[in-house]
């Protein structure tokens, strides 16, 4: 069996900080084999620097995802050629630095693919993430049993669609993006686990990791503001999966809330 926690979209200062906190703990305490996070909001809030990709890369994560704002610092691309741990969705057009599956083993030697996917609902016009899914997971070995799936998008119609679109084919479809985290844990009658959105990792007290003054400032008057990340504790925030490792298929799947900082 292996254990994979996901954490959802890191946030800021604040969530790097308190992911960097522990990291090694939930390694230790939660026995994970896979432990991964969805990094699309590392710097500032919005994006990924290289500063904060190389810093992230240093922590004991196995996998770090991107969704909608992985391109905003063109200073981290290079970073894409450079750390095969790091993703971006799958499904932006060809030419884009990096990729968006590959294939990883665990310490004990088992072999995991992680595909990280955009949402187009409500989102940039990329390439369809069915259609690059199915092409993606055909190209795989079929003895890598163990295939973990981040949905990066909007829409809940569009998450859930995925999850049954990919149930039987994948060990888990695990949504991020949103920011808040939902309350839809199951496995799918193929053996697929699914959620919704994992949350995120970063201020408690905020709109989606933001300062709540200007989200709301922005709502009252329509007129641009400029968002700060909130201060205050940080929460980690994700999904916890247990996987057997023979067959793929998902043995439990929980949301997962903790380590304050
Ligand atoms: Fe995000
Ligand atoms: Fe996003």
């Amino acid at each position: 069996m292996l254990s994979v926690l996901f954490l959802g979209d890191v946030v800021g200062r604040p969530g790097r900080k308190a992911l960097a906190e522990q990291a090694r703990n939930l390694r230790r305490d939660l026995e994970l084999d896979v432990l991964m996070a969805n990094v699309e909001n590392a710097s500032g809030g919005i994006g990924l620097n290289a500063k904060a990709a190389r810093e992230l890369l240093a922590l004991p994560l196995d996998v770090l995802t991107g969704g909608n704002h992985t391109w905003k610092h063109k200073d981290v691309f290079p970073v894409f050629q450079e750390a095969p741990r790091l993703l971006r969705p799958a499904n932006y057009p060809a030419g884009a630095p990096g990729t968006g599956l590959r294939v990883f083993e665990t310490a004990g030697g088992v072999p995991y693919a992680v595909l990280n996917l955009l949402g187009r609902t409500y989102m940039d016009a990329v390439d369809c993430p069915f259609q690059t899914a199915r092409t993606l997971l055909d190209s795989l070995p079929a003895d890598v049993a163990v295939r973990i799936v981040d949905f990066h998008a909007e829409a809940t119609s569009e998450k859930k669609g995925m999850a049954y679109f990919l149930d039987g084919r994948v060990s888990a479809v695990l949504g991020t993006h949103t920011h808040v985290q939902t309350n839809d844990a199951r496995i799918l009658p193929g053996g697929t686990a699914a959620l919704t959105d994992v949350g995120m990792c970063g201020p408690v007290h905020s709109v989606i990791g933001m300062d709540a003054q200007g989200i709301v400032n922005r709502f009252l008057t329509r007129l641009p503001v400029r968002f700060e990340v909130a201060k205050g504790p940080a929460r980690l925030e994700g999904a916890l999966c247990a996987i057997d490792e023979s067959t793929g298929r998902a043995l439990s799947i929980r949301p997962w809330q903790g380590g304050l900082s």
